[in-house]
């Protein structure tokens, strides 16, 4: 092997027209998901203005700047009106993502819609699931999973998303909708999400915050790479058809490990807090905005993300 002073690393990062030439991972709107939220009426968020929500009349025209800005796919969350102990706003067909689904097929046909699969916007406890005293029920759940499921897609939903971790809900999810004939509907399965701090800009925006105790009775204790494993074998079992990791900047090795067990397409969600941090910290002066994202969302990429669900969809549209 030559080394220095033969060997000089630095000769292919002298311009930025070389650098080009042999970088390894490429950015590209091409697998770039960005969150909507959706709500009764409009209310942007100043700090964090991928986390304001917009009201069912108001999507036409943000639906329409997405597709001129290029980003292929939307997952879409509700905040409800109203919230009850079974969440069952979740599945009514007049319910807030069902009414938005129906906008957004209307206003841009050709926009991926994908739906975010939980109860926790929807229940009166913020749980992700319905309780039977203080514990979440995981196979009564599995029904009103199901049933949301199957209701955002003949509202219009492309495919679902259920994040709500509950065991045998990609069973559930997949015979409904094949019992329904909707045979052809992908499930993108939050595999392997983990309980996370980072989650609470998201919870302030849809105002889901659990009411008591916390998700760690079903969400991955981040400490875990094998149990993550197992969860995406199971998924896979039950009909997956693409494997999410979440939160995406501190479980880098986890999609690496996922990408190299599985052929399935990876997606990576860059969470709320992976946002806030940088918008934060960009507001006092300490880091600039655009080099932080586009560092995160290409360590994201290169650690095997296909797909990336990003608060900064808009903006990667405009940066690249
Ligand atoms: C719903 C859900 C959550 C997120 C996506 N779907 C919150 C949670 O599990 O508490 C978090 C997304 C984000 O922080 O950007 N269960």
């Amino acid at each position: 092997m030559s080394t220095f002073p033969a060997t000089r690393l630095r000769r292919l990062r002298r311009t930025a027209a070389l650098r080009s030439l042999v970088r390894e991972t490429r950015l590209d709107l091409d697998g770039i998901v960005y969150p909507l939220f959706v709500g009764p009426s409009t209310e942007p968020n100043e700090a964090l203005p991928a986390l304001g929500r917009l009201s069912v009349e108001d999507l036409a025209a943000e639906a329409e700047e997405l597709v001129t800005l290029g980003v292929p796919a939307v997952v879409v969350f509700g905040i409800p009106e109203e919230k009850d102990e079974q969440g069952s706003g979740a599945w009514d067909d007049d319910g807030i993502v069902q009414r938005a689904l129906r906008a957004l097929r209307e206003s841009a046909p050709g926009l991926v819609l994908l739906t975010d699969v939980c109860l926790c916007e929807y229940t009166s406890h913020g749980h992700c699931g319905v309780l039977e005293g203080e514990e979440i029920a995981n196979d009564a759940t599995l029904e009103l999973l199901a049933r949301t499921a199957v209701s955002h897609v003949e509202a219009g939903a492309d495919a679902v998303a259920p994040s709500d971790m509950m065991d045998g809900r990609v069973a559930a999810l997949r015979a409904a909708l094949d019992d329904a004939g909707l045979t052809e509907t992908p499930i993108v399965s939050y595999a392997a999400k983990y309980a996370s701090a980072f989650y609470g800009p998201f919870r302030e925006a849809v105002d889901s915050a659990p009411a008591f105790g916390d998700r760690r009775g079903y969400q991955m204790d981040p400490a875990n790479v094998r149990e993550a494993l197992r969860e995406c074998e199971l998924d896979v079992v039950e009909g997956a058809d693409v494997l999410m990791v979440k939160p995406a900047l501190p479980n880098l090795d986890i999609i690496r490990a996922v990408r190299e067990r599985f052929d399935l397409p990876v997606a990576a969600y860059a969470v709320s807090g992976e946002y806030a941090m940088v918008k934060a910290a960009a507001a006092s002066g300490w880091m600039d905005e655009r080099q932080a994202a586009l560092e995160s969302l290409t360590a994201i990429k290169r650690a095997g993300a296909d797909l990336i669900v990003t608060y900064w969809a808009k903006e990667l549209a405009q940066w690249l």
